[in-house]
């Protein structure tokens, strides 16, 4: 569900008509839907209402401050893995207790900021790891909240890019060392053991996986339990898929899902929801600049391109494209590639897909940009990144310009050098 429709085939973001965003800032242009976001937060935590639970933000997936602001003020916690995302979410007004910290490769400075922020816990990859946020906690006189990241061992069956489940992946500590590290983490007097977390991949869309990481979670927060570890909190990560293409489940029958193995735990449930909240509620708005024909081709080229959303090129991930202004149903459809002007065979939006024909300075809307969208997105070819728009029933608040030219620059130097 979300807020983007057409009213007389124009293109709307709630009230606000997206020709008009885009004649207002420009194209490309990143537009979100704040109903939308709501509404996502709202049904996500509802999801889990039958249990002790906190949600917590991946904020990685969209990590403007306002968005921030907004998550936050409906109660959400964030889940960061650096210490830049942990300054923009305390920037945006979040509540340290409500922070968890997860990521293979924390820095002692970003332990340390960590700690002197007082989040609510670090969620922890390897032995090093441990011993040097037990060795940074020491050297502050403060004691460090963990909790173990598992690595449960089974296929979510998503994409290779982001499947972190199975055992071979860089992510979290196999099962068959858990207990010995919460042994050893125990005996470390500057950390407090509170916590079990995993999490198996982004975009899934059966609730098998998280079923069957679900019980293998609950069996050994049962175990650590019999061997005296009373852990607080129980992670589950993130993953829940959203419907690009394919039909996910809704969060109330993943939330029940995931929940069925782990009741009567007596933990309180984290979540670390990131794309199911935000994924369809931002498009990317690009403008036609040429329409190509080859032989054996048909190109749309476009303003926006893989520097604004490297989706499809790298997770070969399809993005429902539309138009803004909707032709009438007997207009011929044609297919086509929507590419953009980097330089680049990668960059593309869509391959041999079939859409209404289009002339030069037509409107298109990218689906479901909202998520791993503009945070993903570089300065590649000396492109400015695009603006974001956050829209409000009526009202259109910009909530990051246009980078500009001096913004490309900033922070190089021109060096006097002897040619
Ligand atoms: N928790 C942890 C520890 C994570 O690593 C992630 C995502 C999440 C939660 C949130 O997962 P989500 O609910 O969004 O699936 N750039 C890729 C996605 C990378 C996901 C990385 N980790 C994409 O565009 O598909």
């Amino acid at each position: 569900m979300h807020h983007f429709t057409y009213r007389d085939h124009q293109l709307y973001a709630e009230d606000v008509a997206v020709k008009d965003i885009a004649a207002r800032v420009g194209t490309p242009v990143y537009v979100y839907s704040a109903a939308t976001l709501r509404r996502h937060f709202r049904v996500f935590d509802e999801a889990f209402a039958g249990a002790d639970h906190l949600i917590c933000f991946a904020m990685k997936a969209l990590s403007n401050l306002s968005i921030l602001k907004l998550f936050g003020s409906m109660g959400s916690g964030f889940d960061i893995v650096s210490v830049g995302e942990l300054m923009r979410c305390l920037r945006a007004g979040a509540d340290p207790k409500k922070i968890v910290f997860s990521g293979v490769g924390k820095r002692d400075e970003e332990i340390a900021a960590a700690l002197e922020a007082g989040i609510l816990m670090f969620n922890v990859e390897s032995r090093p790891e441990l011993d040097r946020i037990a060795e940074v906690a020491r050297q502050r006189k403060v004691k460090a909240p963990v909790s173990l990241r598992v690595n449960p061992d089974l296929d979510p069956g998503t994409h290779p890019h982001i499947s972190t489940g199975h055992r071979t992946s860089k992510f979290g500590i196999p099962l068959s060392q858990v207990f010995q590290y919460y042994a050893q983490a125990r005996a470390l007097p500057d950390l407090e053991l509170v916590g079990l977390s995993t999490h198996i991949g982004s975009q899934i869309t059966d609730t098998g996986p998280f079923i069957e990481a679900g019980e293998k979670l609950a069996a050994i927060v049962r175990k650590l339990r019999s061997d005296g570890i009373a852990l607080r909190y129980l992670d589950i990560g993130g993953g829940l898929g959203i419907p690009y293409q394919e039909e996910p489940p809704p969060p109330a029958e993943y939330a029940a899902a995931i929940l069925k193995p782990l009741t009567g735990l007596g933990v309180k449930i984290i979540a670390e929801p990131g794309r199911v909240l935000v994924g369809n509620a931002g498009i990317l708005v690009t403008r036609v600049l040429y329409v190509k024909e080859t032989d054996v081709k048909r190109f749309i080229v476009v303003d926006g391109a893989m520097n604004d959303l490297i989706r499809p090129v790298l997770y070969e991930a399809y993005h429902a494209i539309w138009p803004v202004h909707k032709p009438a149903a007997d207009r011929p459809s044609v297919i086509a590639d929507v590419v953009g002007p980097v330089c680049e065979s990668g960059d593309f939006f869509a391959q041999e897909r079939e859409l209404p024909q289009v002339q030069r300075d037509d409107l298109l809307a990218v689906m479901s940009a909202g998520a791993y969208g503009f945070v993903m997105a570089s300065n590649y070819n000396s492109r400015a990144r695009s603006p974001e728009v956050l829209v409000d029933g009526t009202r259109m608040h910009v909530i990051r310009e246009r980078d500009s030219f001096e913004d490309l620059v900033r922070g190089e130097k021109l060096v006097e050098l002897g040619s």
